[in-house]
């Protein structure tokens, strides 16, 4: 079976899949560092170079990829894959997904030191941000919901987190 990591950025898709994998023995493979590797530039060069549609196709195209891998593994998608295209469709019927749940608040304290490495917030600045970041995961929301489970990720700890997942199997 595939496993499938979605959320808002900054919620921890990453770090989570990194020890799920670790305990499960699976191979982790986060999508945008897939996107990265295969395209040879950073995700935010695509960005300014490409564009953010040049950027969805690929992602969905590297996306479809992973999932017709026939090893089963897990994977952490980038906070916008579900919300293109048929991409939750086929997020639905070839892995078991999760929603790492987190609130604007939790959202905003991390991702206000860390916008320069993500195109979308970049130039956003820091005294409009949460209220971006409360548009934007509302609209986003009706796709993340769609996961086959949802583990809120709000003041826990990784191992906590992972834990949770664990129990849902
Ligand atoms: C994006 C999130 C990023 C990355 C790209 C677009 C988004 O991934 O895929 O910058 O649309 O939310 P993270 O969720 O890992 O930051």
């Amino acid at each position: 079976m595939k496993i499938v990591l979605l959320g808002y950025m900054a919620s921890g898709k990453s770090a989570i899949g990194k020890l799920l994998a670790t305990r499960l023995n699976l191979q982790f493979i986060d999508l945008d560092f897939y996107i990265e590797t295969c395209e040879g530039q950073s995700i935010s060069k695509i960005f300014s170079s490409k564009g953010e549609i040049y950027f969805r196709k690929k992602e969905s195209e590297y996306l479809q990829e992973l999932l017709d891998l026939n090893n089963d593994c897990i994977i952490s998608l980038g906070g916008g894959t579900p919300c293109y295209g048929n991409n939750m469709d086929l997020i639905k019927n070839s892995s078991k997904s999760f929603y790492l749940k987190a609130s604007i608040n939790t959202i905003f304290e991390r991702l206000k030191n860390e916008t320069s490495e993500r195109p979308l917030v970049a130039t956003i600045g820091i005294e409009n941000l949460k209220e971006y970041i409360a548009k934007h995961l509302f609209e986003r929301s009706a796709f993340y919901d769609k996961a086959d489970e949802t583990v809120s990720v709000n003041e826990k700890s990784i191992i906590q987190i992972v834990d949770e997942i664990q129990a849902l199997f």
